[in-house]
């Protein structure tokens, strides 16, 4: 079956960690977010494969190519203006037809999902579109599936207001479809399949099934929820295949990372190759630093996402934020409470960011310029 995958948005929410880098190829855990999707695509068999670009195109092509790496193939097609979640797949109908039902896959979904059985589900109800389901504790921010007792859907509800709040199943990003669907899409046109497809279809009367999961979930959509995808995969909420070696006790590191034992005090904690951790840094649990870092002696590391190519100098303690790439901090920077540092910054000595500040990409902030 052949699996289209939307990796077109521009990752607004996340901003400015997708200023420079798409979504799905943000690092999760020193790997694009992409590579760890695409391996559990290939474990349920589906290995022919349709990027629908748009927003930062070149990461995707760079890292996969063809897809001979993976023993995959893999297609693309790149929008010159966004098509919508539905227009982007009309626009790559040309790759479906005459093969069947094919899965469309929203390209920021971190879950362990039984693909292989949503698609027995799948033709088992004789469905026209089989969307999957999970339930989350708000779901406001999502698209709500209300379903009837045999599973079919009947309404769509997308990001609706608290007082529309009628069941908590929502849709989870994955769905399988018959081909001809697709008539239903307008060519060239911005279309969604949230609130023009689906609803378009629900109406004529098509079969349209919920699959409902209680696998793992989490769209990775917001720092909040990109930070949550590392600290559960650490937890072992999901199964997960590390980057590296564990080279300590639930430490997990690169090639030539330089360290001392004392600077932990359990895992788990990855590093990426080439990366130097001076005596006296502490690194604390639930950790990823990205590849030729340097982190001072003095220093404290917390829950947080490095990238690569940052230095974080003595006394400085980053808990529970992001640090995009080439980023240096100076001595007794404090960032915290989900802050965000665009790539290519410079913090000098002594500022403190917390409560989920944003220091846009290319800044340079002087000595002691922000203590909030
Ligand atoms: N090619 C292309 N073109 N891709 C797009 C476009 C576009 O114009 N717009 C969005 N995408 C891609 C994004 O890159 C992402 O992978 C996926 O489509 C979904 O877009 P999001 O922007 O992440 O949507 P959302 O999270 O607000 O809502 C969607 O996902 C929820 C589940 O996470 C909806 O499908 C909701 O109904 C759903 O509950
Ligand atoms: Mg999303």
């Amino acid at each position: 079956m052949k699996a289209v995958i939307l990796v077109g948005g521009e990752g607004t929410r996340l901003r400015p960690v997708t200023c420079l880098n798409p979504k799905p190829m943000l690092p999760l855990m020193n790997r694009p977010f992409m590579h760890n999707f695409i391996s559990w695509l290939m474990s349920h068999g589906l290995k022919d494969i349709i990027f629908t670009a748009c927003y930062l195109p070149r990461p995707f092509i760079d890292y996969f190519g063809k897809g001979e790496k993976f023993g995959i193939d893999i297609a693309y097609e790149t929008e010159k203006v966004p098509l919508g979640t539905c227009g982007a797949v009309k626009n790559v109908e040309k790759y479906l037809k005459g093969s069947g039902q094919f899965m469309v896959f929203n390209g920021d979904i971190l879950s362990s999902l039984d693909l292989t059985d949503m698609i027995n589900f799948h033709k088992s109800k004789r469905a026209d579109i089989t969307i999957s389901l999970t339930s989350v504790e708000d779901p406001t921010a999502y698209g709500l599936v209300p379903i009837d007792s045999e599973g079919r859907v009947r309404e769509f509800l997308e990001k609706p207001g608290r007082d529309q709040i009628v069941t908590n199943l929502i849709n989870a990003g994955t769905y399988i479809m018959e081909p001809r669907i697709l008539d239903l899409a307008p060519a060239g046109k911005n279309y969604s399949f949230e609130r023009g497809l689906f609803p378009a279809a629900l109406e004529k009367g098509f079969r349209i099934y919920g699959y409902v999961s209680s696998a793992y979930w989490l769209d990775v959509g917001t720092p909040e929820k990109y930070l949550a995808a590392h600290h559960d995969i650490g937890l072992g909420k999901i199964e997960f295949d590390y980057p590296y070696p564990e080279i300590e006790p639930g430490i997990y590191g690169g090639t030539n990372v330089s360290y001392n034992r004392e600077s932990f005090s359990k895992g788990p904690v990855v590093i990426g190759d080439n990366t130097v951790i001076e005596k006296g840094a502490k690194i604390e649990p639930l950790t990823t630093i990205g590849k030729n870092c340097h982190i001072a002696s003095g220093a404290r590391l917390c829950g947080c996402v490095i990238f690569n190519n940052c230095r974080i100098g003595k006394g400085s303690q980053v808990s529970g934020s992001i640090i995009s790439n080439s980023v240096t901090l100076g001595n007794d920077v404090i960032v915290e409470g989900c802050s965000i540092i665009g790539d290519n910054t410079q913090i000098k000595d002594g500022n403190i960011l917390k409560n989920g500040i944003k220091i846009n990409i290319n800044s340079k902030i002087v000595r002691g310029q922000i203590f909030f």
